[in-house]
């Protein structure tokens, strides 16, 4: 891992490979950047590729100490990074939470952003209930009960099939979320509860997009994409078969293949 301070926050990222545009990946809640190894693996031959740790996640401390977490702060430090990097304007992927932060990054650096992946994420703010679910883990991670949170998350967030026939798949997840730190979780609970309707946005995002799926993704389901893909002026939709929210771990070879071509546009 490489370390970069930002203003104020030593952020820990994976740097491999050259060739530019850059490509940028932004991992989900509660993972870390090591969710992105397959990807990095395949591609950085290729292209260079640059997955950082979000505050509060993996090896990046939740900063700035006592501050308020947002997805705009999230997307202000990936903008200084690529900025620190040199690697502007760089195709930006981001998975679920990291697309939350890919529609920050467009709103507030547009200038940075070559061209976007949104891979099993949505544009639309929490509906009532998920907001109010998110409270509810948000109480219940304080009071010591992260083990448990993560353990209903791993249930939702791949498919059945995942979930019965490979084992190593599940464990592999379960690890990457196990990681996250409680004050970390609950920070970006809270902050992708109170982040901004992003559907407006699409209409105006004048890069390419890709916007990937799993199948039997629950939480961001193939028919959000579809609209999603239909908002946006230039993207292609990829629906990952067999794969649920975390279709780059559980699909990583599909997943894989549909980035590389959209890498080829640019
Ligand atoms: C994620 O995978 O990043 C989360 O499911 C996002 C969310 O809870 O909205």
């Amino acid at each position: 891992m490489a370390t970069a301070v930002i203003s104020g926050t030593p952020v820990q990222f994976v740097d491999a490979g050259e060739g530019s545009p850059a490509l940028v990946l932004l991992h989900a809640f509660p993972l870390h950047s090591g969710m992105w190894d397959d990807q990095v693996a395949a591609l950085s031959p290729h292209r260079r590729v640059v997955a950082p740790d979000l505050p509060g996640f993996g090896s990046t401390p939740l900063s700035p100490a006592g501050g308020t977490v947002s997805m705009s702060g999230f997307a202000d430090l990936v903008a200084g990074l690529i900025d620190h990097l040199g690697i502007a304007p760089a195709v930006v992927a981001g998975l679920s939470m990291g697309g939350y932060v890919t529609f920050a990054l467009l709103r507030d650096h547009p200038e940075m952003v070559a061209g976007v992946v949104l891979a099993d994420t949505r544009a639309a703010a929490d509906s009532p209930e998920v907001a109010e679910r998110r409270t509810a883990q948000v109480a219940e991670v304080a009071a010591g009960g992260k083990a448990e949170v993560v353990e209903a998350m791993v249930g939702t967030l791949l498919s059945d099939e995942t979930r019965a026939r490979r084992p190593e798949v599940v464990e592999r997840a379960r690890a990457l979320m196990s990681t996250a730190s409680a004050e970390g979780i609950i920070a970006a609970l809270e902050a992708m509860r109170g982040r901004p309707d992003a559907v407006e946005q699409l209409a105006a995002v004048d890069v390419p997009a890709l916007v990937v799926v799993g199948e039997h993704d629950g939480p961001s389901p193939p028919a959000v994409a579809e609209a999603m893909a239909g908002a946006l002026p230039d993207a292609h939709l990829e629906v990952i078969g067999g794969a649920g929210h975390l279709s780059n771990l559980e699909a990583p070879a599909a997943f894989n293949d549909a980035l590389a071509s959209f890498l080829n546009r640019f």
